[in-house]
């Protein structure tokens, strides 16, 4: 199953994205114009990012990555000529102008301003209005049109929170319609699974992956490419970000953009970082504990004959000092499997597309 090549690292550009893997360059689509791909895609769709990916012939993957936001801004001609000078792209929408993905984060910056999610917490937002039209624009961008009507398209849905009240099921509908309209032939994979697809193939597809996102955890423990257990718990990168932002007094898209910048967890530089390095900790510990309950009332828990690894993966996992944090926090709790490593995934960013596209070349 492990059929991908290498994507490139989480410091590739991200705007517009395209990770290649080959050497070569490729299209605004994201698909050179001559090169062949195998049919089934990959999908992440995630609180703070969207991702794709495809394979080519050679087993080359192709990732494409944009922020899961917009935001909209007054239509004057002042500020369009702006935008049309920085050749920044956007459509109207009810008399306003609409930024979206990674240009969107970059003006909310720039002016001072919180950008408009779509997703909050693993799904589909209910305080955003204009959710839907814009994930299908989103979606459009990333993904085009398929190669071939109802080609496979795998993507990402969370499992069911530990820590509160909601199911997936209407976040769920919402995507298979969008990506159905767009003529593909869509299909969910649980986030914690799709990590141990792309992650765990060395060890047989045996045992824990660990999705740290922007609004959740995504876990899933798996046997031989079985899972046994997925569940979610509800605070991500987001957390950490309106937390900081609080107790700093800055816009939440600021202190998303400072953490980004490359702070290292064991040795903060200043005020913010210390903000930060406390929050992520109290993340992680809240995360653990509640791995480990989870795990303690577990029905059937496989017992597995040796210890396993733990796999992290997802944007909140790529700071400096997660994994030796982890470490930390993971010492001081009873946790009631045995466990061999705790590691990052090489590329965590991308480490649920490729899942995603694992499972739909596994079909095709
Ligand atoms: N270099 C970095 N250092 C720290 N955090 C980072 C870095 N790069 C990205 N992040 C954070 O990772 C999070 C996004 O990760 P990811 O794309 O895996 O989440 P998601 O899949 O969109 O969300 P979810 O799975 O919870 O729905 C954001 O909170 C982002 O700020
Ligand atoms: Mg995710």
């Amino acid at each position: 199953m492990d059929t991908y090549g290498k994507v490139t690292g989480p410091d590739a550009p991200r705007e517009g994205v395209q990770v290649d893997t080959a050497d070569r360059p490729a299209t605004a689509a994201g698909q050179g114009a001559t090169t062949k791909f195998e049919l089934g895609r990959g999908l992440d769709v995630g609180t703070a990012n969207l991702a794709s990916a495809i394979q080519d012939a050679e087993g080359n993957v192709t990732i494409k990555l944009q922020r899961n936001a917009f935001i909209d801004i007054e239509m004057d001609d002042y500020t369009r000529n702006m935008l049309t000078r920085l050749n920044v792209q956007y459509v109207v929408l009810d008399n306003r102008m609409i930024v979206v993905g990674d240009a969107a984060f970059e003006l909310a910056n720039i002016f001072n301003r919180e950008t408009r999610r779509p997703m909050k917490a693993g799904v589909v937002s209910p305080g955003e209005k204009d959710a839907l039209p814009i994930e299908r624009m989103l979606l459009e961008n990333l993904l085009g049109k398929p190669q071939k009507e109802g080609e496979v398209c795998y993507f990402s849905v969370p499992a069911e929170p530990i820590d509160s009240d909601f199911n997936v099921i209407y976040h769920q509908g919402v995507f298979e319609g969008i990506l159905k309209k767009l003529g593909y032939h869509a299909k969910f994979l649980v986030e914690g699974h799709a990590v141990v697809f792309s992650e765990l193939a060395e060890d047989d597809f045996t045992g824990i992956g660990i999705s740290c996102g922007g609004g959740m955890f995504n876990v899933c423990v798996a046997y031989k490419s079985i899972p046994a257990l997925s569940f979610s718990t509800s605070r991500g990168g987001d957390w950490i970000d309106r937390n900081v932002a609080n107790v700093l007094g800055i816009k939440a898209s600021r202190a998303t953009a400072i953490k980004e910048r490359g702070v290292n967890l064991l040795s903060p530089r200043n005020r913010e970082e210390e903000a930060i390095e406390i929050y992520y900790r109290n993340l992680i510990q809240y995360a653990l504990e509640n791995i480990k309950s989870r795990f303690e009332s577990a029905d059937g828990m496989p017992s597995f004959p040796t210890a396993v690894d733990i796999v992290c993966a997802g944007g909140t996992s790529m700071i400096g000092g997660f994994v030796e944090v982890f470490q930390d926090v993971f010492e001081d709790i009873k946790f009631p499997i045995q466990v061999k490593n705790i590691r990052r995934a090489e590329d965590p960013l991308y480490s649920v597309a490729k899942g995603c596209l694992v499972a739909a070349l596994s079909e095709t």
